[in-house]
């Protein structure tokens, strides 16, 4: 595996391999590798011949208050984990590489990019916008896989995709979680012992919600409300948003049905996590 920190050097390496005929797929990533990430390069695997992966705790995606300074970094055991799945190229900007001092172009998906999680951290969105749209002309990947984990930002990258005319395939993958429900995040790493317990109430929640589709509610606020009540009987939980959404423009829906989002941001102690599952009536 070739680690590179620089955009030319990357680009050049990728078009390398694709004037062998290779297809290239890309994994963007801000490292603290779990078993969610590995799923990606997996997939990625399986879809092209050239493999390369992004480690970059991207500035611009955070606000003010959040934990850009506390992000887990552990860049040694990441490179391990990607070598051994056989990833071609790691790109590792610096953040002067990815934002050339004094940089103020911005790219930002106007509307969609106020909804859900960016309805909560102002800005977040048009820092991943800006960032995976650097990546993209940086790579020129064939194909791009994100993780359905991260639900509006799916939705907001593949209209950022289309509207810029990028020309590459993007792959949604299946959220991965652990045993208890708790679907992986580099974030779980700051949950005490209690509160990863009480963290498992998230996709309780969404089961919940679930189960009272096929039960046949189609009432989007007795469904939440549903979810709120599971998810009060954690003390360490408080809730950001419960929202029933299309999947696509993250509007609210006025009729629920298969393929509808639900979506949940709660804190857990101090920790901000996220879920949702896709509504269908059949397992
Ligand atoms: P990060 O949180 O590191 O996630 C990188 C990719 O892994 C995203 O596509 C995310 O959806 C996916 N992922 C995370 N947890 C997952 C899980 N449990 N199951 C499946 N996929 C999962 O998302 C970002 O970084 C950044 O916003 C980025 C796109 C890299 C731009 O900076």
């Amino acid at each position: 595996m070739k680690i590179l920190h620089g955009a030319v050097e990357t680009r050049s390496e990728a078009r390398a391999a694709k004037l062998q005929g290779k297809r290239v797929g890309f994994v963007a990533t801000m490292g603290a590798l779990h078993d969610g990430h590995i799923s990606l390069v997996r997939a990625a695997k399986a879809k092209s011949d050239f493999v390369v992966a992004s480690i970059f705790v991207n500035p611009t995606q955070f606000g003010p208050n959040e934990d850009l300074a506390k992000y887990p970094r552990t860049f040694e055991a990441d490179r391990k984990k990607l070598e051994a799945e056989g990833v071609d190229l790691l790109f590792v900007p610096s953040v002067e590489e990815m934002y050339p001092p004094g940089a103020v172009t911005f790219v930002t998906a106007e509307g969609i990019s106020d909804r859900l999680d960016g309805r909560s951290r102002p800005g977040h969105f048009r820092g991943v916008t800006t960032v995976v749209a650097k990546l993209f002309h940086i790579v020129e990947p064939d194909v791009a896989l994100f993780g359905q984990k991260d639900a509006a930002q799916v939705a907001i990258i593949k209209r950022m995709a289309r509207d810029l005319i990028f020309p590459l395939e993007i792959v949604v993958v299946p959220i991965v979680r652990e045993p208890d429900g708790l679907a992986f995040s580099s974030r779980n790493a700051y949950l005490s012992p209690e509160e990863r317990r009480q963290a498992a109430a998230l996709s309780r929640a969404l089961r919940a919600i679930e189960s009272g589709y096929r039960g046949g509610e189609r009432s989007s606020a007795k469904l939440i409300e549903a979810a709120r009540q599971v998810l009060a009987g954690e003390p360490a939980v408080r809730v950001d948003y419960i929202e029933i959404v299309d999947r696509d423009t993250l509007d609210p829906v006025s009729q629920i049905g298969t393929g509808t989002l639900v979506a949940v941001a709660a804190f857990v102690g101090k920790t901000r996590l996220i879920d949702n599952i896709i509504l269908s009536s059949t397992r």
